[in-house]
C-alpha cells in the first residue's frame, strides 16, 4: 500500500496520507465522519486542520504542513503549521481536525488547542477525531505490517487516551458531545478490494472498540 512520504519539520511529522479512496471501506468511513461532524457545525467559517487528503465538504479553508495534501481537495488550503496558525484572531465560527494530534510532541498539544481558541469565534466549535492508543490497536496494526498492508511506521509520539483529548479540550471550551468510535472491522478498512464497502453496515452497527474520540468543544462567550 502507498504510504509514501513523510518528513520530520520541527519536531511535527508531516506525510502524504494513503488515497482513502482507494479503500472503499475507510472512504465509507470518512464519509460517516463527516456526517458526525456536520451535526455540530454552527455554520459560517469553517476551518479544517491538518486534512491530510480529505477536507470536509463544509470546511471554507484547510491549513496542511505537507505542501503535496492540497493538490486535488478543491478547497482553498494554506500551508501552514498547526501550532501557529496563520489567522488572525476570532476569525472563524468552526474549527475541524482528525487524527493529527499524535503527529505532534506531546508538550506540542496544548499550542495547537490555544491555536484553536485564539482564531476561534466566542460560541465557535471545535470537532476533533482522534484515535486512541489500546491492544486492538497494537494487534491490528502488527497484523496489517506482518500482511504487508502498510510499510513504515512513523508513528513517534503516540495516540492519545479519551482522558488526554478532553483534557486538551476542557482547558479552553465546554464539552458539548464525546462519543468513542470504532468496530472490530477496522482492520478491513485497510483492504482496497470493493467488496469490503459491504462490510459498512456491520462496521456501523458493532461500535464497541475505543478506536477513535469524536469530541465537541464551544467556546465560552466573554464574561460581561
Ligand atoms: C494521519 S494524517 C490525517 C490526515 C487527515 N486529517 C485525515 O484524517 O485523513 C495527519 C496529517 O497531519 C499533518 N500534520 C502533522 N503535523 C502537522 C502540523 N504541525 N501542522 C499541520 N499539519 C500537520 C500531516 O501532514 C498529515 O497530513
Amino acid at each position: 500500500m502507498p504510504h509514501a512520504d513523510w518528513a520530520v519539520q520541527d519536531g511535527a511529522v508531516v506525510e502524504r496520507p494513503r488515497d482513502i479512496q482507494q479503500h472503499p471501506l475507510l472512504s465509507a468511513i470518512y464519509d460517516r465522519h463527516d456526517e458526525l461532524i456536520a451535526d455540530h457545525l454552527p455554520g459560517g467559517e469553517t476551518l479544517e486542520l491538518a486534512f491530510g487528503q480529505h477536507i470536509h465538504p463544509q470546511a471554507d479553508v484547510g491549513t496542511e504542513a505537507w505542501r503535496s495534501n492540497a493538490v486535488g481537495v478543491g478547497r482553498p488550503a494554506v500551508l501552514g503549521d498547526a501550532r501557529s496558525l496563520p489567522f488572525d484572531d476570532g476569525v472563524f465560527d468552526a474549527i475541524i481536525g482528525r487524527r493529527f494530534l499524535h503527529h505532534v510532541p506531546d508538550g506540542d498539544r496544548a499550542d495547537i488547542l490555544q491555536e484553536v481558541h485564539r482564531v476561534l469565534r466566542p460560541s465557535g466549535r471545535v470537532v476533533l477525531v482522534e484515535g486512541t492508543p489500546g491492544l486492538y490497536r497494537r494487534l491490528t496494526k502488527r497484523t496489517a505490517f506482518s500482511l504487508g498492508l502498510l510499510d513504515e511506521d512513523n508513528d513517534r509520539y503516540g495516540h492519545l487516551s479519551e482522558a488526554a483529548v478532553t483534557g486538551l479540550v476542557s482547558a479552553h471550551f465546554e464539552v458539548r458531545t464525546k462519543r468513542t468510535l470504532g468496530s472490530p472491522f477496522i482492520l478491513a478498512s485497510i483492504a482496497e478490494s470493493r467488496l469490503a464497502a459491504s462490510l459498512f453496515p456491520l462496521y456501523e452497527r458493532t461500535q464497541c472498540i475505543k478506536w477513535w474520540t469524536f469530541i465537541v468543544g464551544q467556546k465560552p462567550e466573554p464574561p460581561d
